[in-house]
C-alpha cells in the first residue's frame, strides 16, 4: 500500500534516537542530557487547574482559543510589548503546533525556510507536513552562532523563500540574539518581502539581559509572527498548550480558519495555561535563577574536560558542545550501549543529542553534541564528569 512521500520524508528525532538502546539496558543509571524535559515541578496553580471540576460535558472550546485564555495570553505578552489584545493570540497545542500553523499559513508546497542552523530538530518535521523546505543559514560555535551578514543571508534567498524562522533563546546553542541583531534581521527580511517568524518559547530563561521579543521591533508589525509555548516556562511540556501571537490580524484570521479545521485546543488545558500566566513576576525571577545555576554547574564541568569547546549560554538551558572524539553519532551510541563507569558502586553512564540531528546535512556537526541543564546541580556535574571519562574510554579504544 502506497505510504506518502511526506511520511516517508520525516525523520527519527535526533534527540529521541537513542531511547530504544537506553531502554534495553537494564541495571545501568543513565544521566539523560539529551532531551529537554525539565525536572523542575509544576507550579501548584496549574495542577490544580487542571484539577478543577469542568462541568458534566467535555465540550468543544473555540477555535482560536478560549477568550479569556487569549486574554491571558495578551496580557502576559503586553508586560513587554504593549498594546496586545484577545485577537493578537491564537491558543494552539503547543508551541509545536503553533510552528506548524505558521507554515502552513506562509508556504506553499515547495516553498522555503530560512533558519540559523545549528536548529531545533523539529522544524524539519513542521516543514515536511507543511510541503516546506528548511534552507540553513551557517552559524559557528566560534562566532557565538551570530546570524549572518546580509550579504550570506542574500545568498540564500530565492523566489520561493517565504520565513525567516529563528528561535530566541536559541535551542540547542544557548545564544541569545542582541537588539542590534534582531533589527538588521528584521529589515533585512522586510526588504525582501519575508515573514520574520520568532520562535520565543524559551523567552523567559535568561541569564544576563532579557532577549528583545520580536513583537517589539518597531514597523515590523505587519512581517513579525511570534511561537510561544507554556511547555518550557512553567515547567508543563506535557499541558499541551502554546501560542501564535501577531499584529497582522489578516493572518490571525487564517490561524483562526486553521483553527477551525482542526477544532479548538482542550479547554481545560487553556484553564491551567490561565493560571500559569497570572503567575506573579517573583515566579519568572525564580525560574531563571534556577536555570542560571544549572547552566553555570553545567558549564563549570565541561571547562574542565580537556579539549572540550563551547559557547556559554545566555538563555535556554543548552549548549552545543565540540568534543575531542571522531564521529558522535558514534561516540553517543557507545556511550548508551557500551560504557559504565562503576566508581560509584553503581554501573553509570550518560545520553547525549549527537551534533548532525541538528543540522540539515547530517555531515554538519559530526565533533558537536547538545546538552541540557534539565537536572540539579550535582546531578548534571556528574553526568559531565562521566562525559569526561567516556570521551577518555572512547579515544583509548
Ligand atoms: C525551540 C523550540 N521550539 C518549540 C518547541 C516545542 O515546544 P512545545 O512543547 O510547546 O510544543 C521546543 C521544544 O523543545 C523547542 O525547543
Amino acid at each position: 500500500m502506497h505510504i506518502s512521500e511526506r511520511a516517508l520524508a520525516i525523520q527519527e528525532s535526533a534527540i529521541r534516537k537513542l531511547d530504544a538502546a537506553v531502554g534495553k539496558a537494564a541495571g545501568v543509571h543513565f544521566h539523560r542530557m539529551n532531551i529537554g524535559q525539565p525536572d523542575v515541578p509544576t507550579p501548584r496553580p496549574i495542577l490544580d487547574a487542571l484539577a478543577a471540576e469542568d462541568g458534566p460535558v467535555l465540550a468543544y472550546g473555540p477555535a482560536s482559543g478560549l477568550p479569556e485564555c487569549r486574554d491571558a495570553a495578551a496580557a502576559f505578552h503586553s508586560r513587554t510589548s504593549a498594546g496586545l489584545t484577545r485577537e493578537h493570540v491564537v491558543v494552539t497545542q503547543g508551541g509545536s503546533e503553533a510552528l506548524l500553523f505558521a507554515m502552513v499559513a506562509l508556504c506553499d508546497p515547495g516553498d522555503e525556510i530560512l533558519v540559523p542552523e545549528p536548529y531545533y530538530t523539529n522544524y524539519n518535521g513542521f516543514a515536511t507536513f507543511a510541503g516546506a523546505k528548511v534552507v540553513p543559514v551557517p552559524t559557528s560555535l566560534d562566532q557565538g552562532f551570530a546570524i549572518p551578514g546580509d550579504d550570506v543571508l542574500d545568498a540564500l534567498v530565492t523566489p520561493r523563500t517565504r520565513i525567516f524562522l529563528f528561535a530566541n533563546p536559541g535551542n540547542p546553542t544557548g545564544a541569545v540574539y542582541g537588539a542590534e541583531q534582531l533589527r538588521r534581521v528584521a529589515a533585512w527580511a522586510r526588504r525582501r518581502g519575508i515573514w520574520l517568524v520568532a520562535d520565543e518559547v524559551y523567552r523567559a530563561i535568561w541569564f544576563d539581559a532579557p532577549p528583545l521579543s520580536a513583537l517589539n521591533l518597531e514597523g515590523h508589525e505587519d512581517h513579525v509572527i511570534v511561537v510561544d509555548s507554556t511547555s518550557k516556562t512553567f515547567s508543563a511540556c506535557g499541558l499541551r498548550v502554546g501560542f501564535l501571537v501577531s499584529r497582522n490580524l489578516q493572518l490571525m484570521e487564517r490561524f483562526e480558519r486553521l483553527g477551525q479545521a482542526r477544532l479548538g485546543p482542550q479547554p481545560r488545558g487553556q484553564r491551567a495555561a490561565i493560571a500559569a500566566l497570572q503567575l506573579p513576576e517573583a515566579y519568572y525571577a525564580e525560574v531563571r535563577h534556577v536555570y542560571k545555576s544549572r547552566v553555570d554547574a553545567m558549564m563549570d564541568a565541561l571547562a574542565l574536560l580537556p579539549g572540550v569547546a563551547f559557547h556559554r549560554p545566555a538563555g535556554a538551558f543548552y549548549t552545543m558542545a565540540r568534543l575531542p572524539v571522531d564521529d558522535t553519532e558514534r561516540f553517543a551510541r557507545w556511550l548508551v550501549e557500551e560504557f559504565r563507569d562503576t566508581s560509584s558502586g553503581r554501573a553509570e553512564s550518560v545520553v547525549v543529542a549527537p551534533g548532525p540531528g541538528f543540522y540539515a546535512d547530517p555531515r554538519k556537526g559530526r565533533d558537536e553534541i547538545r546538552l541540557a541543564a534539565v537536572r540539579e546541580e550535582s546531578q548534571l556535574r556528574r553526568a559531565v564528569e562521566l562525559l569526561g571519562r567516556g570521551i577518555t574510554a572512547y579515544n583509548a579504544q
